[in-house]
């Protein structure tokens, strides 16, 4: 049986990090899920139409480094609300979990819709001070200008649209554990997040 660890969270919050330490811990498989709207999002910056591009998305295609600048992340965000869209890319991401034994997937709703029955849901969340902060912070070691105010800006309009959508909103599970890394490093989140998922699998 594959075992499925669902890690949902606003943007910025620490997911990535958690999600990658948690897969490599466990020698499971991990999906960004955020990886998918962002491919559409850049499509459609190019002209796409979205649905056609969900349809026809490559995995090869989520392997891009032009997918993580702002203006990517907030075309995936638009991309988003379109429950046709949602719809393209939810086969993928549960065939992902069932494929591989154990697979960490991350994103806004997959404790909540994509992967119900998860044996692990996790909603990683921070302050948006906390997540805008880190956020700058490698923005500006990779060379960008943006200013902490327009990044606080981006996710907190991020957060707004991806929380206040019909479809398929981010959302924290009824059964999952709440992991506020507001006041943590990255270690310990870390810590915390694979002491959840072992004590799941004892
Ligand atoms: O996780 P991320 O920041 O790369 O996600 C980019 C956008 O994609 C996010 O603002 C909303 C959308 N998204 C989503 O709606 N559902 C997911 N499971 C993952 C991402």
């Amino acid at each position: 049986m594959s075992f499925t660890v669902a890690i949902d969270g606003p943007a910025a919050a620490g997911k990535g990090t958690i999600s990658k330490a948690v897969a490599a811990h466990f020698g499971f498989a991990h999906l960004d899920t955020g990886l998918l709207y962002r491919a559409v999002g850049a499509r459609v910056l190019a002209g796409a139409d979205p649905v056609a591009a969900a349809r026809a998305l490559d995995p090869r295609d989520l392997e891009s480094d032009a997918l993580r600048g702002p203006d990517v992340a907030q075309a995936a965000s638009r991309v988003a609300t379109d429950p046709a869209v949602r719809d393209a890319l939810t086969a993928f991401q549960r065939g992902f979990a069932l494929r591989s034994e154990g697979a960490v997937l991350d994103g806004r709703d997959i404790g909540t819709v994509i992967c119900p029955a998860a044996q692990v849901k996790l909603f990683v969340t921070a302050s948006a001070a906390c997540r805008a902060e880190r956020r700058w912070k490698e923005l500006q070691a990779n060379g960008s200008d943006m200013t902490l105010d327009d990044v606080l800006a981006d996710v907190q309009a991020r957060d707004a649209r991806d929380a206040g959508r019909a479809t398929a909103p981010l959302a924290a599970a009824a059964d999952a554990v709440l992991l506020d890394t507001s006041e943590m490093t990255v270690d310990q989140a870390v810590a915390e997040a694979i002491a959840i998922v072992a004590a799941a699998r004892a």
